[in-house]
């Protein structure tokens, strides 16, 4: 965790995120691949070329995403594909909760519906396979496990990988968010995999209304990859009763688990600092912070009824791997 910051550190990092934002969202940063003059870019976009100027300055100053050079300002390598994923999720689909904070502590239950979805489904396509991702496939593909519902599939990264391993294996993914199905099921279909895997849109808290019974009766294994943790809003409750249910719609069949261990308001500081800046984007968004270690989580599935089988944890205890049995 970073050292705690200053007053001063605050409001540079409020303007400097502006800032960042303002000529990510504008494709500037984008166009600096190549070195350019401030002023080509403000007549390209439209934009006021001093002001552009100015924040290209501060930016390249301040952060290590753009730098000043004799041909004129230039994105650096850091400004990857993995940065940019980060200021579309945090900034683009939850930058609508931060700027209305003050209303949605009044009003915490306008918190999901003001998440910009289609900017969250844009950030996941940038980002490559997270690691607690990674580890889930190899354990799935390890176990032999098939015939696979993915619940909150995303962009379908763990179908995609999965499907691409194995030629036998057939699996259904069930996202909510419509433009999350698309990106889905366009990266299935380039990968020659949409004739073994169908991404369907729906929402995982009503499987009855979103997975037809012919599907539900063929599944044979379940996964859910950091879709848990958006159910700890109010207490453990909400997880309880969708592991319930599932327990009830899929009895006896294996689900897998892969999440993380919140940390704020859950364990004593230091806390590394993606996963705290996760938690306060969780609460902000309405989705809570999950629990903070692997006994809290137990106590979630046994209090549903399900069979902790197996739990794997990375080195640091931050995010894990966990198989159940319903
Ligand atoms: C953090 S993303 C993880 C995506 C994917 N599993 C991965 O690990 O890359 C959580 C996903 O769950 C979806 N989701 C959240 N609540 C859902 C619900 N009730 N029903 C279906 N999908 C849901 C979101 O739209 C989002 O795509």
């Amino acid at each position: 965790m970073a050292e705690r910051w200053t007053a001063l550190d605050l409001v540079e990092g409020f303007h400097l995120a502006h800032a960042v934002a303002a000529l990510h969202e504008e494709g500037i940063l984008a166009a600096l691949d190549r070195p350019g003059p401030a002023e080509h870019l403000a007549e390209r976009a439209g934009l006021d070329a001093a002001w552009l100027a100015t924040l290209l300055d501060y930016t390249a100053a301040r952060t290590e995403l753009l730098e000043h050079t004799p041909d004129g300002y230039r994105a650096t390598p850091h400004y990857d594909a993995h940065a940019r994923g980060l200021l579309d999720q945090y900034i683009g689909a939850y930058g609508p909760n931060a700027r209305q904070l003050r209303a949605l502590l009044r009003e915490p239950r306008h918190a999901a519906a003001t998440v910009d979805r289609a900017r969250h489904a844009d950030a996941f396509a940038g980002f490559d396979r997270s690691p607690a991702l990674g580890l889930m496939a190899e354990v799935i593909a390890q176990l032999g496990l098939g015939r696979l519902l993915d619940l909150g599939c995303g962009t379908g990264t763990l179908l995609q990988d999965l499907a691409g391993r194995d030629p036998d294996f057939t699996g259904w993914g069930v996202d909510a968010n419509a433009a999350m199905c698309g990106q889905a099921r366009r990266r299935l279909a380039e990968a020659g995999l949409a004739g073994r895997v169908t991404v369907l849109h729906g929402d995982c808290s009503h499987l009855e209304g979103a997975l037809a019974a012919g599907i539900r009766e063929q599944v044979e294994t379940l996964s859910a990859a950091s879709l848990l943790n958006e159910f700890f809003a109010d207490g453990r409750a909400a997880a309880v009763g969708w592991l319930r249910r599932l327990c009830e719609l899929f009895p006896g069949r294996a689900l897998i688990v892969a999440d993380y261990y919140g940390q704020v308001g859950r364990r004593e500081p230091p806390w590394p600092r993606m996963h705290a800046l996760h938690d306060v984007v969780q609460v902000i968004s309405g989705q809570g912070v999950p629990p903070g270690d692997r006994a809290g989580w137990v106590e979630v599935y046994r209090e549903a009824g399900c069979l902790p089988v197996h739990l794997i944890e990375d080195g640091r205890s931050t995010f894990f791997v966990h198989i159940l049995r319903l």
